[in-house]
């Protein structure tokens, strides 16, 4: 397996793999299939490609070549923001999972943020009932601060988010 960054050329595949983690997991992710599912080639790599200010980045996860997996990292560029990095739309696709290939994709995105100069801290937001993905980062190290009541609608029902973090040592 092997964890990069995701370049412009990988902007089919990624967008492929992205409606299907919107369509199998409605549930993980504030996105839904309709706001993405027209979206042109130029604006997903725009999403993908590492951004000149640093402020966002995608890590995917490849075995054997395929795509299997990913997750974003947001930086906020405000000063007083700056010593806060946020993951978002974790996802493997199932073929993948219980192989260890979530726990590689977030031990690599932890490293990543950690190297990042002056941030001290990863957030994430995850659907408090979803609970393969709080196992999973509770493992790494983070702990819940806080909870959303009803902070996503989906299919007319609401979900509270539980909101994450990991703190570097200084
Ligand atoms: C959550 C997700 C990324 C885990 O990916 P994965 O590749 O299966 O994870 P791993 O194999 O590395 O598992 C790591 C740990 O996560 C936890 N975990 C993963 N899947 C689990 C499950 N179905 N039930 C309970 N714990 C689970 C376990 O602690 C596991 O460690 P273990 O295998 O030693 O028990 C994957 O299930 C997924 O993409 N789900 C849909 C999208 C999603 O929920 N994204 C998160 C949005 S916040």
């Amino acid at each position: 397996m092997e964890i990069r960054l995701l370049g412009r050329h990988d902007a089919p595949a990624y967008q492929a793999l992205r409606l299907q983690a919107l369509r199998d997991s409605p549930q993980a992710f504030s996105a839904s299939v309709e706001d993405e599912a027209n979206r042109s080639l130029d604006e997903v790599v725009t999403r993908i490609v590492p951004a000149a200010d640093g402020s966002v980045c995608t890590l995917g996860i490849f075995v054997d070549g395929e795509l299997a997996g990913f997750v974003a990292l947001l930086h906020p560029q405000r000063a007083k923001l700056r010593h806060c990095a946020e993951l978002a739309g974790m996802y493997v696709a199932p073929a993948y999972r219980r192989r260890g290939c979530g726990a590689a994709l977030l031990r690599a995105v932890i490293a990543h943020a950690r190297a990042i100069d002056g941030v001290r801290q990863l957030g994430l937001s995850v659907n408090a009932t979803n609970m393969a993905a709080k196992a999973l980062y509770r493992a790494m190290g983070f702990t819940c601060w806080g909870v959303q009541p009803q902070a996503l609608r989906i299919a007319g029902v609401f979900h509270d988010e539980e909101h994450m973090q990991l703190r570097f040592d200084p």
